[in-house]
């Protein structure tokens, strides 16, 4: 557990335990409904992702707390080299994590939160021996800056399936 003060208020980033599902989901619904994501998840839809998630080997779940509110979360777990043949190369089994999301409920943004749990999840991995990170995104996202100053680069590959969304690496 990990206390962050921020100008607007005390922020605990904790791993997540089973009672936190219904507001991660209510919070992913309404985060990726936002430009540039669009996305219109339902709450069974919802559920499901973040269940297949949660199936991940070692996952990172990181829970961002103000209160009793839940405001942000961190989902990152081991990579498998065969699902990502067009990375050609950069990810070796157990040696990266996948940053699968991020996010940080509005209200709550530019306060350093997000880069609070990134960092956060980073230490995580060290201890479990992994050696690097990748992430996904769009080039229009929030994203962007936070991984450039978080020391991540771009590896100018994109997912072809996603063809507008990037992927960004990070030496741990
Ligand atoms: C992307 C996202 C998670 C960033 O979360 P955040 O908590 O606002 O991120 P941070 O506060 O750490 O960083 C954002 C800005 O706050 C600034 N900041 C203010 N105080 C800060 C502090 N104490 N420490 C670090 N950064 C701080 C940073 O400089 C940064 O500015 P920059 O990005 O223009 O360089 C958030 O915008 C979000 O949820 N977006 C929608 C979902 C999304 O796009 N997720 C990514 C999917 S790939």
């Amino acid at each position: 557990m990990f206390i962050m003060r921020t100008n607007k208020a005390e922020v605990v980033i904790r791993k997540y335990k089973e009672g936190d599902l219904d507001p991660v989901i209510e919070l992913y619904r309404e985060i990726f409904a936002e430009e540039p994501w669009n996305e219109k998840w339902s709450y069974e839809a919802a559920k499901s992702e973040i269940k297949d998630f949660l199936k991940q080997e070692n996952i990172v779940f990181l829970i961002a707390q103000c209160d009793n509110e839940i405001i942000g979360f961190r989902i990152a777990f081991d990579m498998k080299p065969e699902n990502f043949p067009f990375l050609k190369g950069l990810v070796k089994d157990k040696e990266a994590m996948y940053g699968k999301e991020l996010a940080v409920k509005k209200d709550y943004r530019n306060l350093g939160i997000g880069t609070n749990m990134v960092l956060q999840s980073f230490e995580i991995a060290r201890e479990l021996g992994y050696k690097k990170f990748l992430g996904r995104t769009y080039l229009k996202s929030k994203m962007v800056p936070v991984y450039s100053r978080l020391g991540y680069i771009n590896t100018g590959i994109t997912d072809p399936n996603y063809p507008d969304r990037v992927y960004f690496i990070r030496y741990i």
